[in-house]
Protein backbone atom coordinates (compact mmCIF):
# COMPACT_ATOMS: atom_id res chain seq x y z
CA UNK A 1 0.00 0.00 0.00
CA UNK A 2 1.17 3.49 -1.01
CA UNK A 3 1.20 5.03 2.71
CA UNK A 4 2.37 8.12 1.26
CA UNK A 5 -0.35 8.77 -0.93
CA UNK A 6 -3.19 10.80 0.53
CA UNK A 7 -7.26 10.68 -0.45
CA UNK A 8 -9.25 13.96 -0.52
CA UNK A 9 -12.60 12.95 -1.49
CA UNK A 10 -14.54 15.73 -2.92
CA UNK A 11 -17.62 16.50 -0.91
CA UNK A 12 -19.41 17.23 -4.56
CA UNK A 13 -20.59 14.20 -4.73
CA UNK A 14 -21.68 13.43 -1.39
CA UNK A 15 -25.32 13.65 -0.31
CA UNK A 16 -26.08 17.51 0.31
CA UNK A 17 -28.90 16.74 2.75
CA UNK A 18 -27.07 15.05 4.99
CA UNK A 19 -23.22 16.60 4.26
CA UNK A 20 -22.11 16.89 7.74
CA UNK A 21 -23.02 12.72 8.32
CA UNK A 22 -21.16 12.48 4.85
CA UNK A 23 -17.78 14.39 6.07
CA UNK A 24 -17.93 11.69 9.11
CA UNK A 25 -18.70 8.69 7.56
CA UNK A 26 -15.63 9.88 5.37
CA UNK A 27 -13.47 10.64 8.21
CA UNK A 28 -14.03 7.29 9.57
CA UNK A 29 -13.33 5.66 6.37
CA UNK A 30 -9.73 6.72 6.36
CA UNK A 31 -9.71 10.33 3.98
CA UNK A 32 -6.61 12.17 4.76
CA UNK A 33 -8.57 15.47 3.32
CA UNK A 34 -11.99 16.69 2.64
CA UNK A 35 -11.87 18.39 -0.72
CA UNK A 36 -14.56 20.96 -0.87
CA UNK A 37 -15.28 22.54 -3.85
CA UNK A 38 -16.46 26.06 -3.97
CA UNK A 39 -17.81 27.23 -7.36
CA UNK A 40 -19.64 30.73 -7.91
CA UNK A 41 -21.45 30.54 -11.65
CA UNK A 42 -19.15 32.79 -13.02
CA UNK A 43 -15.27 31.01 -12.77
CA UNK A 44 -17.39 28.43 -13.39
CA UNK A 45 -20.67 27.20 -14.92
CA UNK A 46 -21.87 25.72 -11.44
CA UNK A 47 -22.65 27.41 -8.16
CA UNK A 48 -22.10 25.03 -4.96
CA UNK A 49 -21.27 25.98 -1.04
CA UNK A 50 -20.02 28.93 0.36
CA UNK A 51 -18.13 29.85 4.25
CA UNK A 52 -21.34 29.61 5.98
CA UNK A 53 -21.77 25.87 5.20
CA UNK A 54 -18.21 24.97 5.62
CA UNK A 55 -18.26 27.06 9.20
CA UNK A 56 -21.32 24.85 9.66
CA UNK A 57 -19.77 21.78 9.22
CA UNK A 58 -16.17 22.97 10.56
CA UNK A 59 -16.93 20.86 14.15
CA UNK A 60 -17.84 17.37 12.57
CA UNK A 61 -14.25 16.49 11.55
CA UNK A 62 -10.64 17.44 12.70
CA UNK A 63 -9.54 16.49 9.05
CA UNK A 64 -7.84 19.11 6.85
CA UNK A 65 -10.46 20.81 4.71
CA UNK A 66 -8.83 21.15 1.57
CA UNK A 67 -10.78 23.90 0.04
CA UNK A 68 -10.87 24.22 -3.64
CA UNK A 69 -11.74 27.73 -4.56
CA UNK A 70 -13.19 28.37 -8.26
CA UNK A 71 -14.48 31.87 -7.81
CA UNK A 72 -13.67 34.76 -9.20
CA UNK A 73 -12.70 37.27 -7.20
CA UNK A 74 -10.75 35.65 -4.73
CA UNK A 75 -9.48 38.19 -2.21
CA UNK A 76 -12.61 39.49 -1.12
CA UNK A 77 -13.65 36.11 0.36
CA UNK A 78 -10.23 34.57 1.24
CA UNK A 79 -10.98 36.01 5.19
CA UNK A 80 -14.64 34.49 4.95
CA UNK A 81 -12.86 30.84 3.96
CA UNK A 82 -10.39 31.39 6.56
CA UNK A 83 -12.26 32.23 9.42
CA UNK A 84 -14.64 29.61 8.32
CA UNK A 85 -12.04 26.41 9.28
CA UNK A 86 -10.38 25.90 5.60
CA UNK A 87 -7.05 24.28 6.11
CA UNK A 88 -5.12 24.74 2.89
CA UNK A 89 -6.77 27.67 0.53
CA UNK A 90 -6.73 26.66 -3.17
CA UNK A 91 -7.26 29.34 -5.57
CA UNK A 92 -6.70 29.80 -9.65
CA UNK A 93 -4.52 32.01 -10.96
CA UNK A 94 -6.44 33.50 -13.63
CA UNK A 95 -9.15 34.72 -10.96
CA UNK A 96 -6.98 36.83 -9.38
CA UNK A 97 -4.96 40.15 -10.57
CA UNK A 98 -2.42 39.16 -8.38
CA UNK A 99 -1.15 35.64 -7.73
CA UNK A 100 1.77 36.65 -5.00
CA UNK A 101 -0.69 39.22 -3.06
CA UNK A 102 -3.14 36.49 -3.04
CA UNK A 103 -0.78 33.92 -1.63
CA UNK A 104 0.02 36.66 1.34
CA UNK A 105 -3.35 36.73 2.16
CA UNK A 106 -3.85 32.98 2.94
CA UNK A 107 -1.24 33.07 4.69
CA UNK A 108 -1.78 36.26 7.08
CA UNK A 109 -4.45 33.86 8.07
CA UNK A 110 -2.11 31.18 8.82
CA UNK A 111 -3.72 28.93 6.25
CA UNK A 112 -1.70 26.55 3.48
CA UNK A 113 -1.70 28.03 0.18
CA UNK A 114 -2.44 26.00 -2.99
CA UNK A 115 -2.53 26.86 -6.57
CA UNK A 116 -4.73 25.07 -8.94
CA UNK A 117 -3.81 24.57 -12.84
CA UNK A 118 -6.99 23.71 -15.00
CA UNK A 119 -6.24 21.65 -17.92
CA UNK A 120 -4.63 24.03 -20.27
CA UNK A 121 -3.13 26.37 -17.80
CA UNK A 122 0.50 26.09 -17.94
CA UNK A 123 3.34 25.69 -15.69
CA UNK A 124 4.67 29.19 -16.07
CA UNK A 125 1.98 30.85 -14.05
CA UNK A 126 3.55 28.76 -11.07
CA UNK A 127 7.14 28.08 -11.93
CA UNK A 128 8.56 31.54 -10.23
CA UNK A 129 6.18 31.02 -7.21
CA UNK A 130 6.48 27.22 -6.12
CA UNK A 131 8.63 27.86 -2.76
CA UNK A 132 6.03 29.99 -1.87
CA UNK A 133 3.33 27.46 -1.66
CA UNK A 134 2.49 24.08 -0.13
CA UNK A 135 0.15 22.74 -2.91
CA UNK A 136 0.55 22.74 -6.18
CA UNK A 137 -3.10 20.71 -7.78
CA UNK A 138 -3.42 20.06 -11.21
CA UNK A 139 -6.71 19.22 -13.05
CA UNK A 140 -7.54 16.69 -14.56
CA UNK A 141 -10.97 17.95 -15.95
CA UNK A 142 -12.62 21.28 -16.68
CA UNK A 143 -13.54 22.61 -13.41
CA UNK A 144 -17.22 23.01 -12.53
CA UNK A 145 -18.42 19.73 -12.51
CA UNK A 146 -18.01 16.28 -10.52
CA UNK A 147 -18.26 13.29 -12.86
CA UNK A 148 -16.04 13.72 -15.86
CA UNK A 149 -13.56 12.06 -17.76
CA UNK A 150 -9.90 11.95 -16.93
CA UNK A 151 -7.94 13.68 -18.98
CA UNK A 152 -4.68 11.70 -19.48
CA UNK A 153 -3.13 14.97 -21.73
CA UNK A 154 -2.23 16.61 -18.26
CA UNK A 155 0.16 13.92 -16.93
CA UNK A 156 3.30 15.17 -18.69
CA UNK A 157 2.71 18.57 -17.02
CA UNK A 158 2.05 16.77 -13.59
CA UNK A 159 5.71 14.71 -14.32
CA UNK A 160 7.25 18.35 -15.03
CA UNK A 161 6.13 19.71 -11.98
CA UNK A 162 7.19 16.80 -9.96
CA UNK A 163 10.44 17.05 -11.62
CA UNK A 164 10.78 20.90 -11.13
CA UNK A 165 9.81 20.55 -7.22
CA UNK A 166 11.79 17.50 -6.34
CA UNK A 167 14.74 19.63 -8.01
CA UNK A 168 14.34 22.34 -5.97
CA UNK A 169 14.07 20.20 -3.02
CA UNK A 170 10.39 21.66 -2.15
CA UNK A 171 8.18 20.02 -0.07
CA UNK A 172 4.83 20.57 -1.55
CA UNK A 173 1.50 18.37 -2.31
CA UNK A 174 0.59 17.42 -5.74
CA UNK A 175 -2.58 17.02 -6.01
CA UNK A 176 -4.55 15.53 -9.11
CA UNK A 177 -8.65 16.37 -9.37
CA UNK A 178 -10.93 15.51 -11.78
CA UNK A 179 -12.13 11.66 -13.08
CA UNK A 180 -9.63 9.77 -10.95
CA UNK A 181 -10.70 5.92 -10.84
CA UNK A 182 -8.94 2.80 -9.75
CA UNK A 183 -7.24 2.33 -13.08
CA UNK A 184 -5.75 5.99 -13.77
CA UNK A 185 -4.89 6.98 -10.32
CA UNK A 186 -1.84 4.81 -11.19
CA UNK A 187 -0.53 6.94 -13.64
CA UNK A 188 -1.66 9.85 -11.81
CA UNK A 189 0.79 8.44 -8.91
CA UNK A 190 3.84 7.64 -11.39
CA UNK A 191 3.47 11.27 -12.58
CA UNK A 192 4.06 12.64 -9.30
CA UNK A 193 0.87 13.18 -7.37
CA UNK A 194 0.77 12.26 -3.99
CA UNK A 195 -2.95 13.50 -3.40
CA UNK A 196 -5.55 12.31 -4.77
CA UNK A 197 -9.26 14.41 -5.26
CA UNK A 198 -12.29 11.79 -5.87
CA UNK A 199 -15.56 12.33 -6.05
CA UNK A 200 -17.76 9.72 -7.98
CA UNK A 201 -15.45 7.22 -7.35
CA UNK A 202 -15.59 7.29 -3.90
CA UNK A 203 -19.20 7.99 -3.46
CA UNK A 204 -20.48 5.98 -6.77
CA UNK A 205 -18.51 2.75 -6.97
CA UNK A 206 -18.78 -0.40 -4.56
CA UNK A 207 -22.11 0.31 -3.94
CA UNK A 208 -20.86 3.64 -2.09
CA UNK A 209 -18.31 1.60 0.25
CA UNK A 210 -16.34 4.33 1.17
CA UNK A 211 -13.48 2.59 3.18
CA UNK A 212 -12.92 0.26 0.32
CA UNK A 213 -13.07 2.59 -2.49
CA UNK A 214 -10.54 5.20 -0.28
CA UNK A 215 -8.39 1.99 -0.11
CA UNK A 216 -8.26 1.04 -3.18
CA UNK A 217 -7.35 4.46 -4.71
CA UNK A 218 -4.19 4.41 -1.65
CA UNK A 219 -3.40 0.66 -2.69
CA UNK A 220 -3.21 1.01 -6.46
C1 LIG B 1 -14.29 19.77 -10.50
C2 LIG B 1 -13.86 19.63 -9.07
C3 LIG B 1 -13.44 18.23 -8.68
C4 LIG B 1 -14.45 17.17 -9.01
C5 LIG B 1 -14.05 15.81 -8.48
O1 LIG B 1 -14.41 21.11 -10.81
O2 LIG B 1 -12.78 20.48 -8.77
O3 LIG B 1 -13.05 18.22 -7.33
O4 LIG B 1 -15.70 17.49 -8.57
O5 LIG B 1 -15.07 14.91 -8.80
P1 LIG B 1 -14.82 13.63 -9.73
O6 LIG B 1 -13.86 12.77 -9.00
O7 LIG B 1 -16.17 13.06 -9.87
O8 LIG B 1 -14.27 14.16 -11.04
ZN1 LIG C 1 -11.78 20.26 -6.78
Amino acid sequence: MSSHIKISPSILSADFSKLGEEIISLDKAGADYIHVDVMDGHFVPNITIGPEIIKKLRPVTKKIFDVHLMIQPVDLYIKSFAEAGADIITFHPEATPNTLGTIELIKKYNKKVGISLKPDSEISLVENILDKVDLILVMSVEPGFAGQKFMPKVLPKLKKLKDIIDRRGLEIDLEIDGGIDFENCKAAIEAGANVLVSGSTIFKKNNGDLKKNIDLLKSS
